[in-house]
């Protein structure tokens, strides 16, 4: 047993990876791991909830370069377990009996569902129900914290609220998790503009949007240069709006900058200054993510070890929990059957 928070937490394997995510999410699981008992996953079931996106093979390449990416940004198999979602079962098992307990109103009220579902015109269930399979994988594992960017707080509030329901409906079998949010660069906006989260779809079909984890150094300077600014010219750094305050928090999270360095920087220099610095703490702060992810990307092997390893401890604790469900539910034949 150890006495250290369990952690889960993921990311899916589609569009484009970002420093968003790197910001928001990796390098808090990374920087954090020793004091966590962490499981990360890559969501793959949940990259499946926008069907008409999905080339198979692109699919597969982007669930691999995801585990590298994890690796690449630090996270250490020795102190934590990375799997794939499709690999233990019991993600999909409980999100069906979660979904059964979750009301429709609290799926339909979700930001992200009313946000996704109104840029398209044909809506799957799977895109409405994705938040419980989100609340499985955290309540399969007992999770104390889960760090996140600050999009996914209101998913992790309704987990809490499906467990409430779940336990008082059949018995105490659910912990109830919390959100693990930074406070400085927990929502990193688009570049091209900064009313826009920056997205992971866009990115992938928009140049100039995002700034790719494994982007190469001239494409991440292209992408800051033409960063939307506004019309001023000097920075004043407690009182930076828009695409500036973009740019000053990008570089506040990568450099790990306190608030007075980065006065002491930025105040009263000009927008040029500040995409140079921009570009420079960015190329640098990425650029053993790319190398590590290209070096891991070029032979599976180890991959592959480290998942088979990180899915092996989260099916053990996965299938305890269920057994619990399954018991609490009534529905344990199978164990029962067998006695
Ligand atoms: P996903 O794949 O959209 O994003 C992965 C992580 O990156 C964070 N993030 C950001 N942080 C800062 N600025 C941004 N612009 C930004 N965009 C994304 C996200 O908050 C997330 O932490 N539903 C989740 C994946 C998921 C999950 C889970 C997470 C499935 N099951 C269980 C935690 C626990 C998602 O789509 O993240």
């Amino acid at each position: 047993m150890t006495s250290k928070p369990r952690v889960f937490s993921g990311v899916q394997p589609s569009g484009k990876l970002h420093i968003g995510n790197y910001i928001g999410a990796l390098s808090v699981w990374a920087k954090e791991q020793d004091t966590f008992d962490g499981l990360f996953c890559v969501v793959d079931l949940h990259a499946l909830t926008v069907p008409e996106a999905i080339n198979p093979s692109v699919l597969n390449q982007k669930i691999w370069e995801t585990v590298a990416i994890y690796l690449a940004s630090g996270l250490d198999p020795k102190k934590s377990s990375i799997f794939v979602q499709s690999t233990v079962h019991e993600h999909a098992e409980l999100a069906w009996i979660l979904t059964c307990v979750t009301p429709l109103g609290w799926l339909e009220r979700m930001t992200q569902f009313k946000t996704k579902a109104s840029a398209r015109e044909t809506v799957g269930s799977g895109l409405l129900c994705y938040p419980a399979l989100m609340a499985a994988d955290i309540l399969l594992y007992d999770t104390k914290l889960v760090p996140v960017g600050e999009d996914q707080r209101q998913h992790i509030e309704l987990t809490r609220d499906v467990a409430i329901r779940f336990n008082n409906m059949f018995g105490p079998v659910f912990s109830l998790p919390e959100a693990m949010i930074r406070k400085v660069g927990a929502r990193i906006m688009g570049l091209d503009d900064p009313n826009a989260k920056m997205s992971k779809s866009i990115g992938e079909i928009k140049v100039g949007h995002s700034i790719g984890v494994i982007d190469p150094p001239n494409v991440i300077a292209k992408a800051i240069k033409s960063a939307v600014t506004d019309s001023g010219s000097t920075i004043d750094t407690d009182n930076a709006a828009g695409g500036v305050r973009t740019l000053l928090t990008i570089y506040q999270a990568v450099s790990n900058a306190s608030d007075d360095e980065m006065h002491a920087r930025f105040n009263g220099k000009g927008y040029g200054f500040l995409k140079s610095q921009v570009i420079e703490a960015v190329c640098e702060g990425l650029r053993p993510v790319r190398e590590e992810t290209q070096r891991l990307m070029a032979d599976k092997t180890y991959l592959k070890s480290v998942i088979d390893q990180g899915s092996e401890i989260a099916s053990g604790i996965a299938e305890e929990k269920m057994a619990l469900v399954r018991n609490a539910l009534g529905i344990d034949f199978i164990k029962k059957l067998s006695k």
